[in-house]
């Protein structure tokens, strides 16, 4: 048993939630499991993260966001990632290289073979087996948000990313969608507007495949293997 899957989805896609179940019925069924999120996960990570979320940070270029996020990334991959990946287990990471492409790529409309580029060097080539992208329409997302604001769970109010315009969002989901549709099969889309057992189910059924699937391919693929 062994495999990277990382979780993919615009603000308020119901993402953590899934994360914290999913993770919770793989340590339940005895799977060692290694969960991590980007931007952050490491402690350097954390304190670039801090930087990247800031409303205070507002103002700050989209090349400084971009190497920001890759920076973070680097120190992630070889700090944790690439260790835990030699080993048996499963990696959950909250967002990987498809982020940065469906955001600073999609949503900021920045140069896609950029961002490939510095994906590949930041990531040093590895790539997940599979990833879940939460689906919901931005609409929903914005309001899941507020309403976490107002009940405080996570500050007072939206963070820099958060809080961007409505038509950034809607890119964001655009290009997530687009991505979904170029990876051969990679990225599965979940539809995240159900209630949260029948999504987790989804959730599973396709956590189970990958498994069974990772039996007999290789567990971590190259993202030179990638379709698309
Ligand atoms: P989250 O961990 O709460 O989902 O927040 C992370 C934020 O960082 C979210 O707004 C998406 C953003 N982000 C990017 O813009 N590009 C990236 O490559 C990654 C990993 C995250």
């Amino acid at each position: 048993m062994g495999l990277f899957v990382t979780f993919e989805g615009i603000e308020g896609s119901g993402k953590t939630t899934q994360m914290d179940l999913a993770e919770a019925v793989l340590r339940d069924k005895g799977a060692r499991v290694f969960r991590t999120r980007e931007p952050g996960g490491t402690q350097i990570g954390e304190r670039i993260r801090s930087v990247l979320l800031s409303p205070e940070s507002r103002g700050m270029d989209f090349m400084t966001e971009l190497l920001l996020i890759e920076a973070c990334r680097a120190q992630l991959v070889r700090q944790q990632l690439l260790p835990q990946i030699e080993g048996e287990g499963i990696v959950l990471c909250d967002r990987f290289t498809d982020a940065t492409l469906a955001y600073q790529g999609y949503g900021r409309g920045m140069d896609m073979g950029l961002i490939e580029e510095l994906n590949q060097v930041a990531a040093a080539g590895i790539c997940p087996d599979l990833t879940i992208l939460l689906d919901c329409p931005v609409g929903i997302g914005i309001d899941r948000i507020r309403r976490r604001a107002s009940s405080q769970q996570k500050g007072n109010g939206p963070d820099r990313l958060e809080g961007e315009e409505r038509g950034f969002h809607e890119r964001v989901r655009t290009g997530y969608l687009e991505l979904a549709r170029k990876s051969g099969g990679r990225i599965r889309v979940v539809d995240s507007t159900g209630g949260v057992d029948a999504v987790q189910e989804k959730i599973f059924a396709h956590l189970q495949s990958a498994l069974e699937g990772s039996k007999e391919t290789c567990r971590f693929r190259k993202s030179s293997d990638r379709i698309g």
